[in-house]
């Protein structure tokens, strides 16, 4: 039994292709409702809390791989490792991005942190440390539809966004059979890199008209973050971490998707392409 905190993008994901495999699956969320849909694909659902450990500790029953994709909050996302160690679990695929112990970004900080904890459980682990994800253009998607326009402070930098499904096949593959990722980190990306001036050439492509971007400080990019309700310091977090792909932070691609998964990385046209509805 594989068990994935939580039912998010990945999470969702990632238990639906092991399900499609016939690989039995658990997913720990706080809302069954929201995974009716998974549920009726054959995943077992666990109502759980990260921050309540006696839920991890039911969802754990029997699990022998975890993959481990929740918001980076040290507390909980430990608290799920330490209930692994407890179930006897043998493997953790921790969903991860550019942790550093000195990152001036706070959650990659966390992220770092939740990854000493992993190591120190004595588990078998393997670290994703992904890229931003294609995804993170949906909380975008109604702004574009309304004013076929979008800023961000990303300025000429060029990204290797992945598409978080292709994260989510990767940690199905990799939790499915651990053999030989335990102790390993990969660096997912998608196939090429973008600046958010060609992103938007391919969303003018694939939408069929003009998607125009437009380049906007890091002070900008923080004032439009609280303005749609992030906390002050989260809209700080986010736009530093923004704000860093302008300075080539995230302008890099690597072959572990299809050296993982034996096909190409989905593209950003792809992620359009199927999204297209939301930009529409
Ligand atoms: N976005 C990026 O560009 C990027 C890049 C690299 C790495 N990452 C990493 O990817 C991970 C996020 O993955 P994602 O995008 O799939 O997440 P997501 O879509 O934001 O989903 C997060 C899920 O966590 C659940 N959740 C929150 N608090 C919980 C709790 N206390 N107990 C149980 N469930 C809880 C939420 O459920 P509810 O519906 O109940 O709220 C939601 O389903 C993070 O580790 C992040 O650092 C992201």
């Amino acid at each position: 039994m594989i068990l994935v905190t939580t039912g998010g993008k990945v999470g969702s994901e990632t238990a639906r292709l092991l399900a499609e495999r016939g690989v039995p699956v658990r997913i720990l969320v706080r809302d069954p409702d929201k995974a009716a849909a998974l549920a009726r694909s054959g995943v077992e659902i666990a109502e759980g809390d990260l921050e309540v450990p006696g839920t991890i500790d039911a969802a754990m029953k029997g699990v022998s791989s975890i993959v481990l994709v929740s918001p980076p909050v040290v507390r909980q996302e430990l608290n799920a490792v330490d209930a692994a160690v407890r179930a006897g679990a043998g493997h953790i695929v921790k969903v991860t991005a550019k942790a550093s112990s000195d990152s001036p970004v706070v959650r990659r900080r966390n992220q770092h942190e939740i990854e000493q904890g992993v190591i120190a459980s004595g588990l078998g682990y393997t670290f994703l440390r992904n890229n931003a994800y294609m995804q993170n253009f949906l909380m975008m998607a109604p702004g574009i539809a309304r004013t076929s326009s979008f800023s961000t402070a990303t300025g000429d930098g060029r990204i290797g966004h992945i598409d978080a499904r292709d994260v989510a096949a990767v940690a199905a593959e990799i939790a499915a059979s651990p053999d030989g990722h335990a102790g390993k980190e990969y660096w997912p990306t998608g196939p090429e890199v973008l600046s958010s001036a060609q992103a938007a050439e391919v969303l003018s492509k694939v939408l069929g008209r003009t998607i125009t971007f437009n380049p906007i400080s890091y002070e900008e990019q923080k004032q439009a973050m609280i303005r749609v309700g992030l906390p002050e310091a989260v809209a700080e977090d986010n736009a530093k971490a923004v704000s860093m792909m302008a300075d080539g932070d995230c302008d890099y691609v690597t072959d572990d998707v299809p050296s993982l998964l034996g096909r190409p990385a989905r593209s950003f046209e792809r992620f359009a392409t199927d999204f297209a509805r939301a930009f529409s």
